[in-house]
Protein backbone atom coordinates (compact mmCIF):
# COMPACT_ATOMS: atom_id res chain seq x y z
CA UNK A 1 0.00 0.00 0.00
CA UNK A 2 1.07 3.19 -1.12
CA UNK A 3 0.63 6.34 2.01
CA UNK A 4 -1.78 7.81 -0.14
CA UNK A 5 -3.68 4.55 -0.64
CA UNK A 6 -3.74 3.65 3.30
CA UNK A 7 -5.20 7.23 3.96
CA UNK A 8 -8.06 7.18 1.48
CA UNK A 9 -8.88 3.13 1.28
CA UNK A 10 -7.35 2.66 4.79
CA UNK A 11 -8.46 5.61 6.38
CA UNK A 12 -5.17 5.23 8.76
CA UNK A 13 -4.59 8.62 10.33
CA UNK A 14 -0.75 8.01 11.46
CA UNK A 15 0.65 10.04 8.19
CA UNK A 16 -0.22 12.61 6.01
CA UNK A 17 0.65 12.10 2.71
CA UNK A 18 1.19 15.24 0.60
CA UNK A 19 1.22 16.46 -3.09
CA UNK A 20 -0.12 19.40 -4.53
CA UNK A 21 -2.51 21.02 -7.23
CA UNK A 22 -0.49 22.23 -10.06
CA UNK A 23 2.53 20.86 -8.85
CA UNK A 24 3.82 20.53 -12.59
CA UNK A 25 3.90 24.22 -13.45
CA UNK A 26 4.76 27.81 -14.29
CA UNK A 27 6.31 28.16 -10.54
CA UNK A 28 9.27 25.84 -11.33
CA UNK A 29 12.24 27.35 -13.39
CA UNK A 30 12.80 23.65 -14.61
CA UNK A 31 9.41 23.93 -15.95
CA UNK A 32 9.50 27.37 -17.19
CA UNK A 33 12.48 26.15 -19.07
CA UNK A 34 10.74 23.38 -21.14
CA UNK A 35 7.62 25.82 -21.73
CA UNK A 36 9.72 28.71 -23.33
CA UNK A 37 10.15 26.68 -26.69
CA UNK A 38 7.12 24.94 -26.28
CA UNK A 39 4.55 28.05 -26.77
CA UNK A 40 1.58 25.56 -27.66
CA UNK A 41 0.28 23.92 -23.99
CA UNK A 42 -1.99 21.48 -26.01
CA UNK A 43 0.98 20.24 -28.22
CA UNK A 44 2.83 20.04 -25.16
CA UNK A 45 0.55 17.53 -23.22
CA UNK A 46 0.47 15.80 -26.49
CA UNK A 47 4.13 15.32 -26.23
CA UNK A 48 4.47 12.20 -24.08
CA UNK A 49 8.13 12.60 -23.63
CA UNK A 50 8.18 16.29 -22.70
CA UNK A 51 4.74 15.48 -20.57
CA UNK A 52 5.70 12.83 -18.63
CA UNK A 53 9.70 14.70 -18.02
CA UNK A 54 7.61 17.67 -17.04
CA UNK A 55 5.11 15.57 -14.52
CA UNK A 56 8.13 13.99 -12.93
CA UNK A 57 9.55 17.19 -12.53
CA UNK A 58 8.05 18.39 -8.53
CA UNK A 59 8.43 14.56 -8.09
CA UNK A 60 11.75 14.92 -8.14
CA UNK A 61 12.10 18.04 -6.65
CA UNK A 62 10.32 17.22 -3.46
CA UNK A 63 9.81 13.61 -3.37
CA UNK A 64 5.79 14.01 -2.96
CA UNK A 65 3.85 11.10 -2.70
CA UNK A 66 1.90 11.29 -5.63
CA UNK A 67 2.49 12.39 -9.01
CA UNK A 68 -0.37 14.43 -11.13
CA UNK A 69 -0.20 13.62 -14.80
CA UNK A 70 0.53 17.23 -16.88
CA UNK A 71 -2.02 17.66 -18.49
CA UNK A 72 -5.85 19.81 -18.46
CA UNK A 73 -9.13 18.87 -18.42
CA UNK A 74 -9.85 20.91 -21.78
CA UNK A 75 -7.83 17.76 -23.29
CA UNK A 76 -11.85 16.41 -23.52
CA UNK A 77 -13.07 19.16 -25.35
CA UNK A 78 -9.88 19.18 -27.77
CA UNK A 79 -10.11 14.87 -27.97
CA UNK A 80 -14.33 16.11 -28.98
CA UNK A 81 -12.47 18.59 -31.91
CA UNK A 82 -13.69 21.21 -30.49
CA UNK A 83 -10.63 24.23 -31.09
CA UNK A 84 -9.03 24.93 -27.42
CA UNK A 85 -6.50 27.68 -27.10
CA UNK A 86 -4.67 28.84 -24.17
CA UNK A 87 -3.84 32.82 -24.42
CA UNK A 88 -1.28 34.07 -22.72
CA UNK A 89 -2.39 36.08 -19.31
CA UNK A 90 -6.00 35.41 -20.68
CA UNK A 91 -6.28 31.81 -19.74
CA UNK A 92 -8.09 29.08 -21.99
CA UNK A 93 -10.51 30.28 -24.78
CA UNK A 94 -12.00 27.36 -26.99
CA UNK A 95 -13.74 27.81 -30.80
CA UNK A 96 -17.51 27.34 -31.41
CA UNK A 97 -19.47 23.95 -30.29
CA UNK A 98 -20.14 21.92 -33.39
CA UNK A 99 -22.80 19.42 -32.15
CA UNK A 100 -23.51 17.38 -35.25
CA UNK A 101 -19.75 17.02 -35.58
CA UNK A 102 -19.06 16.30 -31.74
CA UNK A 103 -22.23 13.74 -32.36
CA UNK A 104 -20.18 11.46 -35.27
CA UNK A 105 -17.00 11.50 -32.76
CA UNK A 106 -16.75 7.77 -32.14
CA UNK A 107 -13.89 6.01 -28.73
CA UNK A 108 -11.25 5.65 -31.91
CA UNK A 109 -11.29 9.11 -33.17
CA UNK A 110 -11.19 10.71 -29.93
CA UNK A 111 -8.58 8.17 -27.99
CA UNK A 112 -6.33 8.67 -31.60
CA UNK A 113 -6.42 13.10 -30.58
CA UNK A 114 -5.41 12.53 -27.25
CA UNK A 115 -3.52 9.11 -26.98
CA UNK A 116 0.11 10.67 -26.07
CA UNK A 117 -1.81 11.23 -22.53
CA UNK A 118 -2.29 7.62 -21.87
CA UNK A 119 1.12 6.82 -23.24
CA UNK A 120 2.88 9.55 -20.42
CA UNK A 121 0.61 7.90 -17.91
CA UNK A 122 2.52 4.30 -18.61
CA UNK A 123 6.06 5.94 -18.06
CA UNK A 124 5.25 8.02 -15.18
CA UNK A 125 3.36 5.42 -13.37
CA UNK A 126 5.97 2.63 -14.02
CA UNK A 127 8.41 5.29 -12.37
CA UNK A 128 5.91 5.73 -9.62
CA UNK A 129 5.54 2.17 -8.87
CA UNK A 130 8.73 1.70 -8.18
CA UNK A 131 8.47 4.55 -5.37
CA UNK A 132 5.75 3.22 -3.92
CA UNK A 133 3.82 6.42 -4.94
CA UNK A 134 0.71 7.06 -7.01
CA UNK A 135 -0.23 8.03 -10.26
CA UNK A 136 -3.09 10.67 -10.30
CA UNK A 137 -5.34 10.67 -13.27
CA UNK A 138 -8.25 13.41 -13.38
CA UNK A 139 -11.01 14.56 -15.26
CA UNK A 140 -13.25 17.55 -15.46
CA UNK A 141 -16.54 17.01 -14.05
CA UNK A 142 -19.49 17.29 -16.66
CA UNK A 143 -20.85 20.73 -15.14
CA UNK A 144 -17.24 22.19 -15.24
CA UNK A 145 -16.49 21.19 -18.83
CA UNK A 146 -19.88 22.24 -20.26
CA UNK A 147 -18.99 25.46 -18.53
CA UNK A 148 -16.23 25.63 -20.47
CA UNK A 149 -17.68 24.46 -23.85
CA UNK A 150 -20.46 26.56 -24.09
CA UNK A 151 -18.84 29.74 -22.36
CA UNK A 152 -15.72 29.19 -24.43
CA UNK A 153 -13.86 30.70 -21.61
CA UNK A 154 -13.37 30.87 -18.30
CA UNK A 155 -16.80 32.37 -16.79
CA UNK A 156 -15.09 34.64 -14.10
CA UNK A 157 -18.03 34.94 -11.86
CA UNK A 158 -20.88 34.67 -13.43
CA UNK A 159 -22.14 32.44 -16.31
CA UNK A 160 -24.31 34.32 -19.00
CA UNK A 161 -28.02 34.61 -18.42
CA UNK A 162 -28.84 32.56 -21.17
CA UNK A 163 -26.88 29.53 -20.89
CA UNK A 164 -29.96 27.55 -19.81
CA UNK A 165 -31.79 28.48 -22.47
CA UNK A 166 -31.42 25.43 -24.78
CA UNK A 167 -31.89 22.70 -22.40
CA UNK A 168 -32.20 20.12 -24.96
CA UNK A 169 -28.95 21.18 -26.03
CA UNK A 170 -26.96 20.96 -22.69
CA UNK A 171 -28.38 17.47 -21.73
CA UNK A 172 -27.11 16.75 -25.67
CA UNK A 173 -23.44 17.50 -24.90
CA UNK A 174 -24.24 16.27 -21.39
CA UNK A 175 -24.44 12.63 -22.29
CA UNK A 176 -21.45 13.00 -24.66
CA UNK A 177 -19.58 14.25 -22.11
CA UNK A 178 -20.37 11.97 -19.91
CA UNK A 179 -19.79 9.28 -22.17
CA UNK A 180 -16.00 10.54 -23.26
CA UNK A 181 -15.34 11.38 -19.57
CA UNK A 182 -15.78 7.57 -18.84
CA UNK A 183 -13.57 6.45 -21.99
CA UNK A 184 -11.01 9.29 -20.67
CA UNK A 185 -10.78 7.64 -16.86
CA UNK A 186 -10.55 3.74 -18.51
CA UNK A 187 -7.83 4.57 -20.62
CA UNK A 188 -6.12 6.61 -17.57
CA UNK A 189 -6.51 3.68 -15.37
CA UNK A 190 -5.67 1.12 -17.74
CA UNK A 191 -2.16 2.97 -18.30
CA UNK A 192 -1.40 2.68 -14.59
CA UNK A 193 -3.11 5.85 -13.18
CA UNK A 194 -4.46 4.63 -9.80
CA UNK A 195 -6.42 7.40 -7.97
CA UNK A 196 -8.36 9.66 -10.24
CA UNK A 197 -9.74 13.37 -8.94
CA UNK A 198 -12.63 14.64 -10.36
CA UNK A 199 -12.42 18.63 -10.87
CA UNK A 200 -15.12 20.34 -10.47
CA UNK A 201 -14.16 24.11 -10.59
CA UNK A 202 -16.99 25.68 -11.07
CA UNK A 203 -19.89 23.60 -8.73
CA UNK A 204 -19.55 27.51 -6.88
CA UNK A 205 -21.58 28.58 -10.19
CA UNK A 206 -24.61 27.33 -9.73
CA UNK A 207 -28.01 27.93 -7.40
CA UNK A 208 -28.89 24.57 -5.04
CA UNK A 209 -31.27 23.75 -6.98
CA UNK A 210 -29.59 23.31 -9.82
CA UNK A 211 -26.86 20.66 -7.97
CA UNK A 212 -29.10 17.68 -8.26
CA UNK A 213 -28.72 17.67 -12.13
CA UNK A 214 -25.97 19.45 -12.95
CA UNK A 215 -23.37 18.31 -10.26
CA UNK A 216 -24.87 15.31 -7.83
CA UNK A 217 -26.40 13.06 -11.01
CA UNK A 218 -23.59 13.49 -13.72
CA UNK A 219 -20.50 13.43 -10.99
CA UNK A 220 -22.35 10.12 -9.11
CA UNK A 221 -22.62 8.47 -12.46
CA UNK A 222 -18.34 9.05 -12.74
CA UNK A 223 -18.40 8.11 -9.50
CA UNK A 224 -19.93 4.88 -9.51
CA UNK A 225 -17.87 4.22 -12.98
CA UNK A 226 -14.42 4.81 -11.27
CA UNK A 227 -15.14 2.60 -8.35
CA UNK A 228 -16.39 -0.16 -10.84
CA UNK A 229 -12.70 0.22 -11.93
CA UNK A 230 -11.36 -0.49 -8.68
CA UNK A 231 -9.93 3.13 -8.21
CA UNK A 232 -10.19 5.52 -5.47
CA UNK A 233 -11.57 9.00 -6.51
CA UNK A 234 -11.52 11.97 -4.97
CA UNK A 235 -14.11 14.97 -5.63
CA UNK A 236 -13.30 18.32 -5.98
CA UNK A 237 -16.38 20.45 -5.98
CA UNK A 238 -14.94 24.13 -5.48
CA UNK A 239 -17.44 26.61 -3.33
CA UNK A 240 -20.47 24.24 -3.75
CA UNK A 241 -22.49 25.27 -1.04
CA UNK A 242 -23.38 22.13 1.33
CA UNK A 243 -20.44 19.56 1.34
CA UNK A 244 -22.14 17.01 3.33
CA UNK A 245 -25.11 16.63 1.20
CA UNK A 246 -22.55 16.19 -1.74
CA UNK A 247 -20.78 13.67 0.11
CA UNK A 248 -23.97 11.86 0.93
CA UNK A 249 -25.44 11.23 -2.33
CA UNK A 250 -21.95 11.52 -4.59
CA UNK A 251 -20.48 9.38 -2.20
CA UNK A 252 -16.51 9.61 -3.41
CA UNK A 253 -13.84 7.80 -1.41
CA UNK A 254 -12.17 11.50 -0.06
CA UNK A 255 -13.36 14.91 -0.42
CA UNK A 256 -11.42 17.81 -1.43
CA UNK A 257 -11.82 20.70 0.37
CA UNK A 258 -11.06 24.81 -1.20
CA UNK A 259 -9.50 27.45 0.71
CA UNK A 260 -12.98 29.35 1.40
CA UNK A 261 -14.32 26.54 3.67
CA UNK A 262 -13.97 26.26 7.23
CA UNK A 263 -11.60 22.73 8.18
CA UNK A 264 -13.00 22.92 11.28
CA UNK A 265 -16.66 22.35 9.97
CA UNK A 266 -15.61 20.01 7.91
CA UNK A 267 -13.84 17.78 10.48
CA UNK A 268 -16.72 17.92 12.55
CA UNK A 269 -19.17 16.97 9.78
CA UNK A 270 -17.23 14.92 6.89
CA UNK A 271 -16.57 11.17 7.82
CA UNK A 272 -14.76 10.33 4.79
CA UNK A 273 -10.94 10.88 4.30
CA UNK A 274 -10.04 14.61 3.44
CA UNK A 275 -7.51 16.45 1.43
CA UNK A 276 -6.18 20.34 0.38
CA UNK A 277 -7.46 23.40 1.91
CA UNK A 278 -4.50 25.55 2.68
CA UNK A 279 -4.73 29.31 0.82
CA UNK A 280 -2.51 28.80 -2.08
CA UNK A 281 -2.01 33.38 -1.45
CA UNK A 282 -0.09 31.80 2.28
CA UNK A 283 2.74 30.39 -0.17
CA UNK A 284 3.48 33.88 -0.91
CA UNK A 285 4.37 34.94 2.51
CA UNK A 286 6.60 34.36 4.76
CA UNK A 287 8.00 31.13 6.12
CA UNK A 288 6.60 31.67 9.92
CA UNK A 289 3.31 32.40 8.84
CA UNK A 290 3.56 29.21 6.64
CA UNK A 291 4.27 27.07 9.29
CA UNK A 292 1.87 28.74 11.52
CA UNK A 293 -1.03 27.83 8.69
CA UNK A 294 0.02 24.56 7.65
CA UNK A 295 0.40 23.60 11.33
CA UNK A 296 -3.46 24.45 11.79
CA UNK A 297 -4.49 22.05 8.90
CA UNK A 298 -2.98 19.29 10.66
CA UNK A 299 -3.89 19.97 14.13
CA UNK A 300 -7.57 20.11 12.84
CA UNK A 301 -7.23 16.92 11.06
CA UNK A 302 -4.63 14.81 13.46
CA UNK A 303 -7.64 12.58 13.97
CA UNK A 304 -9.20 12.64 10.86
CA UNK A 305 -7.53 10.46 7.71
CA UNK A 306 -6.16 13.56 5.67
CA UNK A 307 -4.37 14.09 2.80
CA UNK A 308 -2.16 17.41 2.87
CA UNK A 309 -2.62 19.16 -0.37
CA UNK A 310 -3.85 23.46 -0.88
CA UNK A 311 -7.15 24.49 -1.82
CA UNK A 312 -6.20 25.54 -5.26
CA UNK A 313 -3.69 25.46 -8.01
CA UNK A 314 -0.25 26.67 -6.52
CA UNK A 315 0.48 30.32 -8.10
CA UNK A 316 2.43 30.91 -10.57
CA UNK A 317 4.68 33.21 -8.32
CA UNK A 318 4.90 30.91 -5.76
CA UNK A 319 8.51 30.70 -4.53
CA UNK A 320 9.98 26.43 -4.23
CA UNK A 321 11.40 27.36 -1.08
CA UNK A 322 8.12 27.64 0.40
CA UNK A 323 6.96 24.33 -1.27
CA UNK A 324 9.90 23.08 0.67
CA UNK A 325 9.14 24.49 3.73
CA UNK A 326 5.35 23.11 3.18
CA UNK A 327 6.48 19.52 2.72
CA UNK A 328 9.38 20.07 5.61
CA UNK A 329 6.42 21.13 7.76
CA UNK A 330 4.27 18.19 6.77
CA UNK A 331 6.69 15.44 7.13
CA UNK A 332 7.96 16.49 10.80
CA UNK A 333 4.64 16.24 11.92
O1 LIG B 1 0.20 19.70 -11.96
C1 LIG B 1 -1.00 19.44 -12.12
O2 LIG B 1 -1.88 19.71 -11.29
C2 LIG B 1 -1.41 18.65 -13.34
C3 LIG B 1 -1.86 19.34 -14.46
C4 LIG B 1 -3.15 20.15 -14.51
C5 LIG B 1 -3.24 21.30 -15.34
N1 LIG B 1 -4.52 21.72 -15.33
C6 LIG B 1 -2.11 21.86 -16.09
C7 LIG B 1 -2.17 23.27 -16.52
C8 LIG B 1 -4.40 19.96 -13.94
C9 LIG B 1 -4.85 18.91 -12.93
C10 LIG B 1 -5.27 20.95 -14.48
C11 LIG B 1 -6.70 21.03 -14.17
C12 LIG B 1 -7.48 22.17 -14.68
N2 LIG B 1 -7.34 22.83 -15.85
C13 LIG B 1 -8.61 22.71 -14.00
C14 LIG B 1 -9.16 22.20 -12.69
C15 LIG B 1 -8.43 22.74 -11.52
C16 LIG B 1 -8.55 24.22 -11.33
O3 LIG B 1 -7.54 24.90 -11.52
O4 LIG B 1 -9.66 24.69 -11.02
C17 LIG B 1 -9.10 23.76 -14.79
C18 LIG B 1 -10.29 24.64 -14.48
C19 LIG B 1 -8.31 23.82 -15.97
C20 LIG B 1 -8.46 24.73 -17.14
C21 LIG B 1 -7.28 25.59 -17.29
N3 LIG B 1 -6.05 25.17 -17.75
C22 LIG B 1 -7.19 26.97 -17.04
C23 LIG B 1 -8.31 27.83 -16.50
C24 LIG B 1 -5.89 27.36 -17.36
C25 LIG B 1 -5.34 28.76 -17.39
C26 LIG B 1 -5.11 29.32 -16.05
C27 LIG B 1 -3.67 29.21 -15.71
O5 LIG B 1 -3.38 28.74 -14.60
O6 LIG B 1 -2.88 29.66 -16.53
C28 LIG B 1 -5.18 26.21 -17.75
C29 LIG B 1 -3.76 26.15 -18.16
C30 LIG B 1 -2.90 25.17 -17.45
N4 LIG B 1 -3.24 23.89 -17.12
C31 LIG B 1 -1.55 25.40 -17.06
C32 LIG B 1 -1.09 24.21 -16.48
C33 LIG B 1 0.28 23.92 -15.95
C34 LIG B 1 -0.76 26.66 -17.30
C35 LIG B 1 -0.13 26.52 -18.65
C36 LIG B 1 0.98 27.48 -18.89
O7 LIG B 1 0.67 28.62 -19.33
O8 LIG B 1 2.15 27.12 -18.72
Amino acid sequence: MTPLHDVIINKKTTINPIWIMRQAGRYLPEFREIRKNNPNFIELCLNHKLSSEITLQPIKRFDLDAAIIFSDILMIPYGLKQKVEFKKNFGPMLGNLNITEMSKIDEIDFVERIYPVYKAIKSVSLKMELKNKNTIGFVGAPWTLLVYMINQQSPKKNIKKNFFEDDYLINRILLIIERFLKIHIKNQVENGANVIQIFDSWAGLLEERDYPNYIYTPTLNLVNYVKSLEIPVICFPREIKNYKEFCEIVKPDALNIDYNVDPLMISKNIKIPVQGGLDPKILLTDKDNLKKQVLKYLDIFKDHPYVFNLGHGILPETDPKMVECLIKTVRDY
